[in-house]
């Protein structure tokens, strides 16, 4: 069992072959609240020739990690849920505190990542491989037959964003580990305190010394580093399309999981029920104030129906609750004073070209208020770029064809909701929405874990969701036996 101090005052430690260790050139970064700006610890600013050693560490690890029983792996991934489980209310706290998520929708983080482990640990023991025989070719009689078994990658660099620090590590994590790969773990800067905490949970769980390792310091100092290794045998990343695009450039011929942004279209016809799509579009936009890849970030709806979609949307907007994310506020301040800014130029510019302010534009720091613009057209940032931030255009078209042309014109494919009645007409739309998911009468969302998840064009590339997430973090390998 290793030791888990993994923290020493504020002082916040990487993991390295089962030992909590300090950078030795002494550098670390200090974290602030962006709820209060109150300190919340200082991490690891690790150098590039301290990243070598993860690397190595996990390269090492792995051969075993890879030889131990499936069924030995889900145990330690088993007991790993159980633990986390039981501090689910601590590391919500930490969440509150480090990323501004309220109380409410951290734990349900925390709650939502224990069902993943739990569920990644079940999966992995039934992803299994298959025989092919050699006669169905045409040209080929029987004597030949391929025995099909899925291996591990190697090692595995798990990349996370701040808005989801435990539960898009833990998706990351778990799948690379139930599959026999060791992993390298870097955490977002601002997030990383949740995400250590989560580390420790494998720890206590008893993952053998080198097969996970978490290594803290800024993306942009020593992510290419990491990306490049050559020991570095797949990247798992999740974050801005920006960086995604950048790390696939770099990464070579290593196979790539990018989870990127999005602007989740939600398209309202006229035979939508229009009380229930207001109820749903304001949550989809808004929880965790518009900061998830899968927020609806435009509505398309037809001028008919536009007037009374606002009439739902307009009071449901008003009543949520702004500020504290400690007293659940719905809406809490934005990761930070940058992500403010640039929500609140998105704002103005639209304001400067004529879009209708029907509620919000106001603004304290790093916490924007509820927006709400209608009449947005498409000359304006709003209608094309991602916020990030609790900031919603209505988007007037004149037919449904029109709505399908804007959604697919955008730079993102993630998700997009169609609400109607009408079953053969919202998969016909679906068919032609350039996306990764169509949600017919629901907000856009990752969720329920073992739905495949991934968007096209600068939405990523590649699949998640529990078995998905396990087969892209391994490989199919064969040996043909040959009969006489
Ligand atoms: P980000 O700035 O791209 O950062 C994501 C992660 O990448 C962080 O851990 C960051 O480290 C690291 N990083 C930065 N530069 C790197 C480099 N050169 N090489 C390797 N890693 C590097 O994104 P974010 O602001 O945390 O998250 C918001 C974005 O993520 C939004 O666009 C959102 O839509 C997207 N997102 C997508 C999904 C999805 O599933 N599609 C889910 C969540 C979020 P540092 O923190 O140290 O900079
Ligand atoms: O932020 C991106 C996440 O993948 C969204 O997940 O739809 O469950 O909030 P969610």
């Amino acid at each position: 069992m290793f030791k888990c101090i993994f923290r020493k005052d504020h002082i916040y430690k990487c993991l390295l072959n089962g030992e909590w260790v300090e950078s030795k050139s002494g550098k670390t970064n200090k974290i602030f609240s962006p709820a209060d700006g109150s300190f919340l610890g200082e991490l690891q600013a690790m150098g590039l020739e301290e990243a070598d050693r993860f690397i190595l560490t996990a390269k090492a690890a792995q051969k075993s990690w890879g030889d131990t029983a499936v069924n030995e792996r889900a145990q330690i991934l088993h007991k790993a849920a159980e633990i986390l489980d039981k501090q689910k209310d601590i590391i919500a706290n930490v969440i509150v505190k480090e990323i501004a998520k309220n109380k409410k929708t951290a734990l349900s983080e925390v709650e939502r990542s224990v069902d993943y482990i739990h569920f990644t640990a079940e999966e992995g023991m039934r992803v299994s491989g298959e025989n092919l025989s050699s006669d169905v070719f045409p040209g080929f009689n029987n004597k030949k037959l391929s025995i099909i078994s899925r291996v591990p990658l190697g090692v595995v660099l798990a990349v996370s964003p701040f808005n989801y620090p435990v539960n898009l590590s833990a998706s990351k994590i778990a799948p690379a580990l139930i599959a026999g790969n060791a992993v390298v773990f870097k955490p977002p800067t601002q997030g990383a305190i949740s995400a250590l905490y989560l580390a420790r949970v494998f720890c206590e769980a008893g993952i053998p010394a080198g097969v996970l390792n978490v290594i803290t310091g800024q993306g942009r100092e020593i992510g290419d580093y990491l990306v490049k290794h050559p020991d570095i045998n797949m990247v798992n990343f999740t974050g801005s399309s920006s960086v995604g695009r950048h790390i696939a450039e770099i990464a070579g011929m290593k196979p790539l999981l990018l989870e990127l942004g999005g602007k989740d279209a939600a398209i309202v016809l006229e035979d939508a029920d229009i009380s229930f799509a207001a109820k749903n579009i304001v949550s989809g936009a808004y929880s965790y104030s518009g900061q998830r890849c899968t927020a609806v970030k435009r509505i398309l709806v037809l001028e008919s129906i536009a007037d009374n979609l606002v009439d739902e949307m307009l009071p449901l907007v008003k009543k949520l609750s702004v500020g504290n994310p400690a007293d659940d506020a719905d809406i809490t301040p934005l990761i930070s004073d940058a992500a403010a800014d640039f929500v609140q130029g998105i704002i103005d510019d639209a304001r400067q070209k004529g879009a209708k302010l029907l509620f919000g534009d106001q603004r304290e720091k790093n916490l924007i208020y509820p927006t709400l613009f209608d009449h947005v057209t498409v000359d304006m940032r709003l209608a094309w770029e991602e916020p990030f931030g609790p900031v919603l255009p209505i988007i007037r078209v004149k037919s449904i064809e029109e709505a399908i042309d804007i959604s697919n014109r955008s730079e993102y494919g993630l998700q997009a909701c169609i609400f109607t009645q009408d079953i053969d007409n919202a998969f016909d739309i679906a068919s032609k929405l350039d996306v990764g998911t169509v949600q017919i009468n629901n907000k856009s969302e990752r969720g329920p874990d073992h739905f495949p998840f991934g968007g096209v064009k600068s939405s990523g590339l590649g699949t998640q969701g529990i078995r998905y997430s396990i087969e892209a973090m391994s490989r199919s390998k064969a040996v043909v036996i040959n009969f006489k």
